[in-house]
């Protein structure tokens, strides 16, 4: 069977940290969509590790961590991630396997992001200029080079692939050096070749069939997903549940729980409709309690409070079987915490998610008494402030389902299991 984790919000929940610590129960971790935008971090014995594509199972030996087909790679990013790692891993390249259908990013899908970014001026999406759009147009319109074509007159496909993207990069006001890029890329495409590459769909199936345990690891989150995201300030990949059968090419059956997490309160980096953000100094406490900024970019993040209608909607699309809560501490010294039950539309309640979320909709809050003690060094539930264990049971209760897991510090022995 499967288990699937996925973001809720607008990615880094503190998904990393949780496939660590959930990877014991489990043979295969693997990735299904996304590529080096993401940043999963985690932290154990006062070392912290940011994964971009490589799976957050890569910590525990014996496990296989799998790349698969949905994922986009960048070679040269992934050579640098792979080479950082080994320096605590020597055993990596037996560990972790790569999709030959995942698709690569070429040097040219970096310079078209970042050219088309600066193009739309003040509309900007915020991208992490990794590519990832243009990638994964190439994949949707089937001009897409693969890693399994890395096996075969690869110069020849990626020149044909390259001379269609001049011609895109002629259209923006933008110059560009791309042989100092291409060193890098060609160094990453021969660095690939080390690693078993697999046809991730009888891979995993052959893995389910021996009854094996599979764990699906989301990038991103659902609010940032290219159908049900708040486009078009969204990724350009399918971050929900479903997109974890399309990314690895397993069957909807065999999926089991499925893993929501949320922050205790709301971040979202890069631009885009956040009915929940704080521009004010509360914004600011939470960005700097909870250290706010990029894994990836450095960007500071936009802070706010929790927003169970966006939170609602999220886990309807992914059949949400078991909420984990992370980052509790990060609202320690709060003495009231609010907490968006409802929205305000044109003077009218309402309690589901717009198509259209834009600056008339205003967030209705319920506030709750903060616990003002901190949490970080809480191991067991019955440790809990009674304001807490306050805050969990409404959730729960607004949500519709168990919070399984509390995190209460970025350490992966920072966390309750419930
Ligand atoms: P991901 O992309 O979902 O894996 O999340 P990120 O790694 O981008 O962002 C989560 C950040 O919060 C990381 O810096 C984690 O180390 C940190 N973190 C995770 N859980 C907790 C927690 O419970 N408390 C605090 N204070 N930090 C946490
Ligand atoms: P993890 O997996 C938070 C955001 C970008 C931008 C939008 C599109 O660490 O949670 P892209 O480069 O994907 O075309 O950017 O999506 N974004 C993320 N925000 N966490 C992420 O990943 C993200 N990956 C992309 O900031 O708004
Ligand atoms: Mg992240």
């Amino acid at each position: 069977m499967v288990d699937v984790l996925l973001g809720l919000q607008w990615g880094d929940e503190g998904k990393g940290k949780i496939i660590d610590v959930l990877t014991p129960d489990y043979d295969v971790i693997a990735r299904f969509q996304g590529g080096p935008n993401a940043g999963h971090t985690l932290e154990f014995e006062n070392k912290k590790f940011v994964l971009r594509s490589v799976p957050s199972g890569i910590f525990h030996n014996e496990k296989i961590n799998l790349i698969g087909n949905g994922v986009v790679i960048d070679p040269a990013l992934f050579k640098a991630e792979v080479e950082d790692l080994q320096k605590s891993r020597q055993q990596l390249c037996s560990q972790l396997k790569i999709s030959k259908k995942a698709h690569l990013i070429l040097p040219t899908h970096r310079l078209i992001d970042i050219a088309a970014e600066s193009a739309k001026g003040e509309e900007k999406i915020g991208t992490t200029g990794k590519g990832i759009g243009p990638a994964y147009t190439d994949k949707i319109s089937r001009n897409g080079l693969r890693v399994g074509d890395i096996l075969e007159n690869f110069k020849e496909k990626y020149q044909i692939a390259i001379a269609k993207h001049k011609k895109m990069l002629a259209q923006y006001n933008f110059s560009y050096d791309l042989p100092q890029l291409e060193k890098p890329f060609f160094e990453g495409i021969e660095f690939i070749k080390n690693f078993e590459l697999v046809d991730s769909e009888f891979y995993i199936n052959q893995h389910l069939a021996e009854g094996k345990r599979v764990l699906a690891e989301g990038a991103q989150g659902a609010m940032l997903d290219i159908d049900f995201g708040t486009y078009p300030f969204v990724t350009s990949s399918n971050t929900v549940c479903a997109g974890a059968c399309i990314g690895l090419g397993f069957p909807p059956q065999k999926i089991s729980k499925v893993f929501g997490i949320f922050k205790a309160y709301c971040t979202r980096v890069g631009s885009g409709p956040f009915p929940t953000e704080l521009t004010d100094i509360q914004g600011d406490a939470i960005r700097q309690n909870g250290n706010e900024f990029g894994s990836v970019t450095g960007r500071p993040r936009r802070c706010g409070w929790i927003d169970l209608v966006a939170l609602r909607y999220a886990m309807m699309i992914n059949g949400v079987t078991d909420l984990i809560m992370m980052k509790s501490d990060v609202l320690d010294k709060f003495e009231f915490i609010k907490v968006c039950i409802a929205y305000e539309l044109n003077g009218k309640r309402i309690d589901y998610f717009p198509f259209n979320i834009n600056k008339n909709i205003k967030p209705i809050y319920t506030e709750l008494r903060g616990w003002q003690q901190k949490m970080n060094n809480m191991n067991k539930e019955r440790d809990f402030p009674k304001e807490f264990s306050d805050y969990v049971k409404f959730l729960e209760r607004e949500l519709k389902a168990p919070i399984k897991i509390i995190s209460v510090g970025a350490d992966r022995e920072q966390t309750i299991l419930r």
